[in-house]
């Protein structure tokens, strides 16, 4: 179909293409055109987009594409609180939450972020007796996000040492289980919905297992994280320990709701409080800034360019800091449910790879393991490198030296190539080079810098979707294989002979 976006993105695929090293060669300012740092909190935070294929035209066909996308306007209606999940006309609060949204929206999350701030200074201060532990159950973004913010800032001077429990797997809960002590610890159940069922089928053991240990007014210990309180009360929690947030949050959003409460259990209010400020100097700089100099949107246009110009289908990121191990997964949530589509907003089906599958994991971990196929595989994978420049740990300055230095030179070597023999023929030794890399470079890990971080990948997501025109905030992917299981569980059909013998064999069938 013709529309001006289409249009545009044909105009931007014709445009020539250079290789790295013919850009570097031709533009002396190259790094700091694409590099672009933004001051968070006590530090700051560079982003370094110039190892990718990102030429001056380029830039131009994909500013293009954003206005022919309508993107300020759909960005004006995310942050106006206006509907842009079509789908299930719903707005997308989530910046609301950090206090960057429709004034009402603002205004609301700031008091049932009051009231969870009580809540959690209440259980500091004693008010629930001595607590230990908390065990958070919850699922998808109900859990993936504080389970991040959870290792990231809370490994060595927890409050409450905090599990999170995600899995229908009872051998995950059953870990939890062996590392707390009943009577020191609090639930939280997180769900949006307070319907799912790995989450309501875990609550429910792990209220057994309080009862089970002896612990009075088991229910007493139940804290509930809901868009639906109501169901909550229903379920048995008292009302005075649920922390409700808006349903106009997605749950891959969820993270800035009381959905944070065990971040906020864990390093404190202020401290919490301090990972929404982050998150909101991001959100600013997002709404206000246009064009290329957008962070979010220019690492947008890149992904757009190796996805649907070069065919990547994966896109990988690499954190050289340990507290952020976690982050992959997160993200593999917030771009993959968001973005992984086939239809358009106005239900077309798209003709174009959408969202990249992402993966990743720590360095120097994965250079010992998957980097091999990054230098010298047949795919060529877009790497996102994300490093602190001052260290998490307390040892021989060595570990983070060396740990810097090979962060950097993973992208170095997978821009330059060239071949390690001695002669320089050697086909197995020899490295293509011209493969492209990201680096995020933050001064430092700490509540403020992790939650511009983490916004930086929802607008990032954002952008993305806007510039192909799909709807990021709906998941009607995941629903037929949730009804699937409900039916396979009720019993009394049949279902396909692989599937009847599955069942049959794993002593299932009726
Ligand atoms: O099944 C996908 C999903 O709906 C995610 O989008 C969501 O984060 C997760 O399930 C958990 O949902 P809830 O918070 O309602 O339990």
């Amino acid at each position: 179909m013709s529309t001006p976006r289409n249009a545009a993105w044909n105009a931007l695929s014709t445009l020539p293409q250079q290789t790295l090293a013919q850009l570097f060669a031709a533009d002396a300012d190259r790094v700091a055109k694409l590099t672009g740092t933004l001051e968070v909190g006590e530090g700051s935070m560079l982003f370094d987009w110039s190892k990718t294929h990102l030429s001056d035209a380029l830039l131009d066909g994909f500013e293009a594409l954003a206005e022919a996308s309508d993107f300020a306007e759909m960005r004006r209606r995310l942050f106006a609180g206006e509907v842009v999940n079509p789908t299930e006309n719903r707005a997308a609060e989530h910046s609301a939450l950090r206090g960057v949204g429709k004034d009402a929206s603002v205004e609301e999350a700031a008091a049932l972020r009051a009231r969870m701030a009580l809540l959690v200074d209440a259980i500091h201060d004693g008010a629930l007796g001595e607590v230990k532990h908390l065990i958070h159950i919850g699922i998808g973004g109900s859990a993936l996000g504080p389970a991040l913010a959870v290792d990231a800032l809370a490994r060595e001077f927890a409050k409450v040492d905090v599990h999170v429990v995600s899995n229908i797997d009872g051998v995950a809960l059953e870990d939890a289980f062996r590392a707390c002590d009943p009577a020191t610890t609090l639930v939280a159940v997180a769900s949006k919905t307070f319907t799912t069922i790995e989450t309501m089928t875990n609550a429910a053991s792990a209220l057994a297992w309080l009862e089970d240990n002896g612990v009075p007014d088991p229910l007493g210990r139940v804290i509930a994280l809901t868009a639906y309180p109501e169901k909550a009360v229903e379920w048995g929690v008292d009302e005075t320990r649920v922390l409700p947030f808006a349903e106009s949050v997605g749950g891959r959003y969820s993270l800035w709701s009381s959905i944070g409460f065990p971040v906020a259990v864990a390093i404190g209010s202020a401290e919490f409080e301090e990972m929404l400020a982050g998150a909101a100097i991001m959100d600013l700089h997002f709404r206000d800034t246009d064009g290329r100099a957008n962070l979010a949107l220019r690492a947008a246009f890149a992904d757009q360019y190796y996805t649907r110009l070069k065919g990547c289908q994966t896109r990988a990121v690499f954190c050289y800091d340990q507290r952020l191990a976690l982050l992959p997964d997160y993200l593999q949530q917030l771009e993959m449910e968001s973005n992984g589509k086939s239809v358009t907003a106005d239900g077309e089906a798209v003709d174009f790879s959408t969202s990249p599958i992402t993966w990743g994991g720590v360095g120097t971990d994965a250079q010992h393991a998957v980097f091999q196929l990054l230098h010298q595989g047949t795919n060529l994978v877009p790497v996102d490198f994300i490093a602190c420049i001052a260290p998490g740990d307390d040892l021989d300055p060595a570990h983070h030296r060396i740990l810097l230095t090979n962060c950097f030179a993973q992208g170095a070597a997978l821009m330059a190539g060239g071949n390690m023999s001695a002669d320089g023929q050697d086909p197995a030794r020899a490295f293509p080079g011209d493969r492209p890399s990201a680096t995020i470079l933050l001064d430092d890990l700490d509540p403020t810098t992790l939650g511009a971080l983490i916004a930086f990948h929802e607008h990032r997501t954002f952008a993305n979707a806007v510039l192909m025109g799909i709807n990021p905030f709906d998941q009607f992917g995941v629903e037929l294989g949730k009804v699937m299981a409900n039916r396979i569980e009720k019993g009394g059909e049949s279902f396909d002979a692989s599937t009847e013998a599955l069942l049959k064999a794993a002593g299932l069938a009726g």
